[in-house]
């Protein structure tokens, strides 16, 4: 019996290993690749008309969300999804609202560059301008050579896309007041946000899919009420628009709750604008009947997970303009 419980406790803890930072045994080349993907992450270059970067949609104030139900693109295309916060992000198997093919956020990161549905930073079928942009830089030049030792440099789509994926990687949150609740035993702040926190891990079951420590199970469901009243909103068919099976309709990704009180409006759609809508939002089923003072309580809990470290730390802040080189 005592075996079993054991047992048990073992896979919960290998399920969902704590968020740890990167570590300082990176590699002089890891080092490398964080400081240019850094540099890479905040420059317009990647974008047709160098009117965009990837901090454009995702600002490290707001948790790297933006505050817009979408963000247009680079040239006006109008935004299809809700631009999600990267708190984490190098934890998640499946990225975006809702795919489960993308090998990781290298190929992620090629999404908005060359995506076409919607059009973002707008540059398929323009990848070699990049190298040729970037190639006339000569920190880039140097940044390049430290970080890609093995490709002698090389300044492309790829290589780009892997210093982005570095960079994103150390984007760990877990400085919040539930982490100091559980790690060094303080209780948080107030009543009501302990009340919010029982009613989350029980009656109200948030954490069967927003499943701490990340706060998100990085599986699919349907929590939108299956006979919607905006049918608009149900064209974006979720997960079934990657894998074509008719299963996965309307399928979309656990959101982590992590500094969810920063980047509003939420859903996948942006359609909540408040985290009271998008708690209300979820089908009955899953939140069964919560009363107003029930919602405030899970509202207090849920801003127990900000984490004002991550959003204020410089490592992920707009480099110096000056090379480092
Ligand atoms: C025009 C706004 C915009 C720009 C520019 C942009 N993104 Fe995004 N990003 C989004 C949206 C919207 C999504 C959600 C896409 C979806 O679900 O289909 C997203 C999703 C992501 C995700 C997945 C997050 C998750 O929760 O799984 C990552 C990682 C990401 N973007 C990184 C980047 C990087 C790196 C760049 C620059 C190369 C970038 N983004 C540029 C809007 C943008
Ligand atoms: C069955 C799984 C499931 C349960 C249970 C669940 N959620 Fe969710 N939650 C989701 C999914 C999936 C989404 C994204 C929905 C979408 O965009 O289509 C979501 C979205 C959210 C959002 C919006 C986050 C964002 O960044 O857009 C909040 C806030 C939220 N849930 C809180 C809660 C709370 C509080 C509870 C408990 C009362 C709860 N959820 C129960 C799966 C669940």
């Amino acid at each position: 019996m005592i075996k079993n419980i054991f047992t048990i406790g073992i896979c919960l803890l290998a399920a969902q290993p704590a968020l740890q930072a990167q570590s300082s045994q990176d590699t002089p080349e890891q080092k490398a690749q964080i400081e240019l993907g850094r540099r890479l992450f905040y420059d317009a270059d990647l974008s047709i008309n160098g009117t965009m970067s990837c901090a454009t949609c995702h600002e490290q104030r707001k948790a790297f969300a933006d505050g817009n139900q979408a963000h247009p693109g680079a040239l006006d295309d109008p935004g299809k999804r809700n631009v999600p916060g990267l708190a984490n992000i190098g934890a998640f198997k499946n990225l975006t609202w809702a795919h489960n093919r993308l090998s990781g956020l290298a190929e992620q990161s090629l999404m908005p560059m060359r995506g076409t549905e919607p059009v973002e930073m707008g540059m398929n079928g323009h990848e070699a301008e990049i190298g040729k942009r970037l190639g006339q830089n000569e920190c880039y030049q140097k940044l390049f050579l430290r970080a890609f030792p093995n490709k002698k440099g090389s300044i492309d789509i790829n290589t780009v896309s892997r210093a982005l994926e570095s960079f994103q990687k150390t984007f760990v949150s877990n400085q919040s007041l539930y982490d100091q609740m559980t790690e060094k035993g303080k209780p948080l702040p107030t009543q009501k946000a302990q009340r919010g926190k029982k009613l989350f891990f029980g009656a109200a079951k948030c954490n069967t899919c927003h499943r701490a420590p990340l706060f998100s199970d990085d599986d699919f469901h349907q929590v939108q009420p299956k006979n919607p009243k905006n049918e608009d909103r149900m064209r974006d068919n979720g997960l079934s628009d990657v894998t074509g099976n008719p299963k996965d309709k309307n399928l979309f990704r656990t959101p982590s709750l992590r500094n969810a009180a920063l980047t509003a409006p939420y859903w996948h759609d942006g359609s909540a604008k408040t985290l009271a809508d998008a708690i209300r939002k979820h089908d009955v089923n899953v939140h069964q009947t919560l009363n107003h003072q029930e919602i405030d309580e899970l509202i207090a809990f849920i801003d127990a997970l900000s984490d004002t470290t991550f959003v204020n730390n410089p490592k992920y802040a707009k480099p110096a303009k000056e090379c480092p080189y």
